[in-house]
């Protein structure tokens, strides 16, 4: 049975009556364009074939009932009117930071049944909450016929994650789940929200893309996400600019020198890496998709060395699957653990996936858990009702 229908039949087994539909949203990887969005900057996210499903039913109570596959076997009951932060905890807080969010903004959302699956790994950097987020969002745009631009339900999943779950991320995720389409990769101004769609088609040009899990589970909750973010604010203010976006990679010198030492890593990781966007779009328009490599690994050079959030395990599965014959690696995502990509000519793949699970072993790691990405879809309603 499909994800999507196993989730319709357990809604039902739990809440006794059939959804009114069902609605899939995306995990993602960054390709390259990392802390960036949080500068005004750009991106290049594409979704993964990994989703998460919500199964939804309106209720005229006021109620929202919440139960996961995942979860403990409990369902998570709120009133809608009562919501604010902190009246949720572990997962729920994502859906009920969405209907929070939507109402807040004036919406007029009511109670739900929800129940939700999902194979985004969690954890693993690649945005299982913002897909839990943004499939809630869709399902209640669908549902009440609000008509929002998938953007606009993106900005209100970022303000469920931010003010409501409290985890200061930028609107890359959520961009990502809502906006990415089937074989190609989403370019991202984080200032204006456009967005271009980036033809990827990887088999076609003999390539393979891996995601590493390194199974280092990351929480971008726990201040180190929100104190780099800090930094990166405070030198755009002492360099009398809106946002880090704003300074050209030619100006990078004096206002390095301009800045205190500790800035300046920081900052120049976020111009060169905005530059690498536009490196890496201008390859992938000329068909160059093989040439991505180089362009990848400086990227991880960078967060390793100026930005600091790789960490042990993410360096050795870098390394291990570039002497192994990827033609680039880099970690992707918030960083502090998580996910690796590794571009491959097709062949390598699983030579690649070998060498890192061997390197791991022998570090006396976890072994990783590999996947193929390929483009896949963004959000979408899944199934009929039923
Ligand atoms: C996390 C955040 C995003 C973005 C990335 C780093 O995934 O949720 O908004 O800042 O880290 O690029």
């Amino acid at each position: 049975m499909s994800l999507p229908a196993a989730t319709g039949a357990a809604f039902r087994q739990v809440f006794g009556e059939p959804p009114a539909g069902v609605w899939a949203a995306p995990g993602r990887i960054n390709l390259i364009g990392e802390h960036t969005d949080y500068n005004d900057g750009f991106a290049l996210p594409m979704a993964l074939p990994q989703t998460t499903v919500v199964a939804v039913r309106p209720r005229t109570d006021g109620l929202l009932r919440l139960h996961s596959t995942r979860g403990d076997g409990r369902v998570t009951v709120l009133d809608t009117e009562a919501l604010a932060p902190g009246a949720a905890d572990g997962w729920a807080r994502y859906p009920a930071g969405v209907l929070w969010a939507l109402r807040e903004a004036g919406h007029p959302v009511g109670g739900l049944d929800l129940h939700v699956d999902s194979t985004v790994p969690a954890g693993a950097g690649l945005s299982s909450s913002a897909a839990l987020e943004c499939a809630v969002a869709l399902a209640c745009d669908d549902l009440h016929t609000l008509g929002l631009p998938r953007t606009e339900l993106a900005g209100l999943a970022q303000r469920a994650e931010n003010a409501f779950a409290g985890v200061p991320c930028g609107i890359m995720d959520q961009i990502a789940s809502l906006c990415c389409t089937e074989g190609a990769a989403l370019h991202l101004d984080s200032r204006s929200l456009a967005l271009r769609q980036v033809p990827f088609d990887l088999a076609a040009e003999g390539l393979g893309l891996l995601v590493i899990d390194t199974r280092v589970s990351h929480d971008l909750g726990d201040g180190a996400y929100a104190a780099l973010r800090a930094g990166c604010e405070r030198a755009a203010g002492l360099l009398g600019l809106p946002a880090l976006r704003d300074l050209p990679p030619g100006d990078l010198p004096p206002a390095l020198g301009a800045l205190p030492p500790e800035l300046v890593p920081l900052v120049r990781h976020v111009v060169t890496e905005n530059a690498r966007v536009g490196e890496a779009v201008a390859l992938l328009s000329a068909g160059r998709a093989a040439d991505l490599g180089p362009v990848l690994t400086a990227g991880h050079a960078s967060l390793r060395d100026d930005y600091r959030v790789s960490c042990p395990e993410t360096d050795l599965a870098v390394s291990a699957a570039l002497a192994a014959g990827a033609l680039g690696a880099r970690m992707t995502g918030g960083g502090f653990g998580g996910s690796v990509i590794a571009l491959t000519p097709a062949e390598a793949a699983g030579t690649v996936t070998r060498a890192v699970t061997g390197a791991f072993a022998r570090a006396g790691h976890r072994p990783p858990a590999v996947l193929r990405a390929t483009a896949a879809p963004g959000a979408h309603r899944a199934a009929p009702a039923g």
